[in-house]
């Protein structure tokens, strides 16, 4: 072949390379982001990066588009690896008329949407878009409703990560909704439905972007977000993090590792972690550090709905996901955002066959008229739901209160916990001896003359009495009562006798999930 067609092709791709030109790099690089080649670069194994389809051009001739050049329709699309493995991606070029979606950019993203379903890998999606391409109108929508629902295809087969690195404005927000995680970078994501300005036009409201759709916006009110990181770098490199955690696709188990941590590892300061008056906090973070291999925990949605944690640690060198009430917030009660949050990410593990590990210190559902309101009933279905559904290995441990439906909505072994575990300081009841006692003991505490001291007896008369693991035990609904510092090595081993568990639900076409 000439040297002459080869110039040409080499150019070609120069030209597709440089985007919308130096002048638009610059004005990336100065808002503090990467261009969407160079997020690639950073996220993939050095050189491993294939793009697909780069001469994909536009075909619109609305408002003089046909004299407009789009180096690779704004969106750089290919495949690659991350640690060895091969995932899919997308990263939406602002250098490029704003990154803006038209019908062609769209055709690329459902090209690698459909590759990475076929062949059973995750798909990475990088937004930094105007949103739909204006001069494109309905076609522009069209190229939207395609991505929507082959997300919502992919949905529970590979694991789909979304990254907002810039605006991700209307109906554009709803890709990222509909995948397993998005991740946000503090100052520079935003997503809305409806920008500030409309909102102000509509409502009179005035509210910044950044106050309204930002990072911790998404993070901490909305619940819409997984993570926030400062940095473009340190959210891609917690993309990997997350990954080392996930499975390629739903057939395949997730990646493990050769445990570094001893297995067998005893921690006496668990036996001294719970504080003697029941209603004094402490943090669970500190158990789930102590219990993981190498203290490692990756918290999922850290700064939503903080009286419920969740996220991944590792067992033996196998990917575990947490769910644990936290007692320092709310002390620990289930309310309609933490049903939420745990019903998710139950879904998302049980989908993805990561077992199950639940810890247990529930005094109960949130009391008051703005969770009644708010339909507390069907988000706390959520879990019940969620807990019920999934075939994985369960694990339960509970280590103080477990109180009334929330005892049963924390992976009871009425919702088909594999295998529960309990502390010494485990007190299974309908409700808090105290509240109990007020209402069991009303007539003796009212007709005493020292009704304080009555009160206090009947409360430990009552606790004494039900408030133990011994009377779940006795009946089966806890397979053994541990010493707390053995907790590492005993969930270790249930999960390792679990790893052949096989569990089949009835053949439905979907269940019906209370939304
Ligand atoms: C066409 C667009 C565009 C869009 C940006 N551009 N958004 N072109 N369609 N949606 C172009 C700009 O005209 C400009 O072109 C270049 O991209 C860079 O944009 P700037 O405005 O200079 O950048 P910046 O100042 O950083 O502002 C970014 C922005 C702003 C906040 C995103 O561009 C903006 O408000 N864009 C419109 C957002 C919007 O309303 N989108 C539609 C949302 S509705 P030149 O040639 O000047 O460099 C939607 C519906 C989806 O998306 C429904 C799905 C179901």
């Amino acid at each position: 072949m000439s040297n002459k067609r080869v110039e040409e092709l080499r150019q070609r791709k120069e030209n597709i390379r440089l985007g919308g030109g130096e002048k638009s790099i610059e004005k990336q690089h100065a808002k503090g982001k990467m261009t969407a080649r160079e997020r690639i670069e950073y996220l993939l194994d050095d050189g491993s990066f294939i793009e697909i389809d780069a001469f994909i051009e536009h075909r619109c001739t609305n408002f003089g588009m046909e004299k407009k050049k789009a180096p690779g329709e704004g969106v750089v699309t290919g495949y690659g690896t991350i640690n060895g493995r091969l995932i899919y991606v997308f990263a939406q070029d602002f250098t490029v008329i704003g990154g803006s979606l038209g019908e062609m950019h769209a055709a690329k993203i459902c090209k690698v949407q459909e590759m990475a379903i076929k062949v059973g890998a995750p798909l990475i999606g990088i937004n930094d878009s105007g949103g739909a391409r204006i001069q494109e109108g309905v076609d522009a929508l069209f190229g939207y409703g395609n991505i929507f629902y082959n997300n919502t295809k992919a949905s529970g087969v590979i694991p789909q990560i979304s990254v907002i690195m810039g605006p991700c404005a209307g109906g554009a927000v709803y890709s990222p909704a509909l995948t397993d995680f998005i991740f946000m970078v503090d100052n520079t994501s935003k997503m809305f439905i409806t920008g500030p300005q409309v909102i102000k036009t509509v409502t009179g409201e005035e509210v910044s972007a950044e106050e309204l759709g930002g990072a911790m916006t998404h993070n901490s009110t909305s619940g819409v977000a997984h993570f926030i990181n400062n940095t473009e770098e340190e959210t891609l490199d917690n993309i990997k993090t997350l990954l080392s955690f996930l499975p390629s696709n739903n057939l395949e188990d997730a990646p493990s590792f050769e445990s570094q941590d001893d297995i067998n590892r005893i921690e006496e300061k668990l036996n001294e972690i719970i504080p003697e008056n029941p209603n004094k906090p402490y943090d669970m973070k500190d158990i789930i550090s102590i219990l993981g291999d190498n203290g490692e925990f990756l918290e999922v949605q850290p700064y939503y709905a903080q009286n419920i944690m969740t996220g991944f640690m590792r067992l033996n060198g196998r990917s575990v996901g947490i769910i644990a009430n936290q007692p320092k917030v709310l002390a620990g009660c289930l309310d309609i955002n933490a049903s939420d949050k745990a019903a998710r990410f139950i879904r998302t593990c049980d989908a993805f066959n990561i077992p199950l590990l639940t810890l247990v210190d529930v005094p109960g559902f949130l009391p008051g008229t703005g969770q009644e309101y708010g339909g507390i009933i069907r988000h706390g279905a959520k879990m019940l739901y969620a807990y019920s559904e999934a075939t994985v290995p369960k694990v339960t441990v509970i280590l103080r209160k477990a109180y009334g439906g929330a005892y049963i909505a924390m992976c009871s072994r009425h919702l088909k916990s594999d295998f529960v575990l309990a502390w010494p300081s485990a007190e299974i009841a309908v409700m808090g001896p105290e509240g109990a006692a007020n209402i069991i003991f009303r007539k003796e505490i009212k007709n005493s003359e020292d009704a304080i001291k009555t009160r206090s007896e009947k409360i430990g008369e009552y606790r004494d009495t039900v408030a133990n693991p011994y009377v779940a035990a006795s009946r089966g609904y806890i397979d053994d009562v541990i010493e707390p510092q053995l907790t590492r090595p005993r969930i270790i081993n249930a999960f390792d006798m679990l790893a052949s568990k096989r569990e089949e639900m009835p053949a439905k076409k979907h269940g019906n999930l209370p939304l």
